[in-house]
């Protein structure tokens, strides 16, 4: 999602027919006390930059990128594009509309390193908030309200969540999620932490 072609962002153009036959969730909005998650729409054009150029934001995630690629991307791309993809997500804010950050529930491609299953393709979270939103739960609140929902509508089944060790943050929240800390591997020149939980674990009680 977003301009893509970074460290820990990887372009799949030619996936294997194995994940492309591996659905993730259909839902295209989802609600929570604070949230909505729901695609992407001109409005969200000025968050999205800054979500790709703030350093704190993108201090694991490859660095932040200049301003003008990432509006040239969007000149070109268009807003909507970002999230039309199953399973991509802006969360914004309930009341505001306005974007908070971002989510993705996908399938992990097998080329890339780390996995929990011989032929890869599992089920994958990745997150991001803008910074002043952090501190406050709703990257808790958006990721319990997108995995419930992927729960309700799939088989049981591994998701993961990969992040850099210096991520304490994500790793945080990966943590107070349910996921457990599996393994570490490097990748994109830093060292990566490999968690996973059972699908079904998030589904409402
Ligand atoms: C990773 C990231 C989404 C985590 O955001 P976060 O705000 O720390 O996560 P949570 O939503 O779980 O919020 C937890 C914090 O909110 C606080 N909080 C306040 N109100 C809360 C509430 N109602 N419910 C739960 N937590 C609450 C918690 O005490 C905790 O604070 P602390 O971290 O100071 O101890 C954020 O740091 C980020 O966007 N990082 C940059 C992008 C990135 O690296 N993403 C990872 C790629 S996989």
């Amino acid at each position: 999602m977003t301009p893509s072609n970074t460290r820990n962002e990887q372009n799949t153009p030619n996936p294997p027919a194995s994940v492309v036959a591996s659905p993730t969730l259909s839902a295209t909005e989802i609600t929570t006390p604070r949230l909505r998650l729901r695609k992407a729409h001109d409005a969200d054009r000025a968050g999205f930059i800054e979500l790709q150029t703030d350093p704190q934001v993108r201090l694991h995630l490859g660095g932040p990128r200049p301003v003008a690629a990432v509006e040239q991307y969007f000149d070109t791309m268009g807003v909507a594009h970002v999230t039309d993809k199953p399973g991509t997500f802006v969360i914004a804010d309930r009341t505001t509309d306005d974007l908070v950050g971002t989510l993705l529930i996908h399938r992990r491609p097998a080329a890339l390193p780390g996995h929990v299953t011989e032929e890869g393709g599992e089920l994958e979270l990745t997150y991001v908030l803008r910074r002043p939103a952090w501190g406050t739960g709703l990257a808790f609140e958006a990721a319990t309200a997108a995995l419930r929902a992927a729960a309700s509508e799939l088989p049981d089944q591994p998701v993961l969540i990969v992040t850099q060790t210096a991520n304490t943050r994500s790793l945080d929240l990966a943590a107070r999620l349910g996921f457990r800390r599996v393994s570490t591997f490097e990748a994109y020149e830093a060292e990566q932490a490999l968690a996973v939980a059972d699908l079904h674990s998030f589904l409402a009680g």
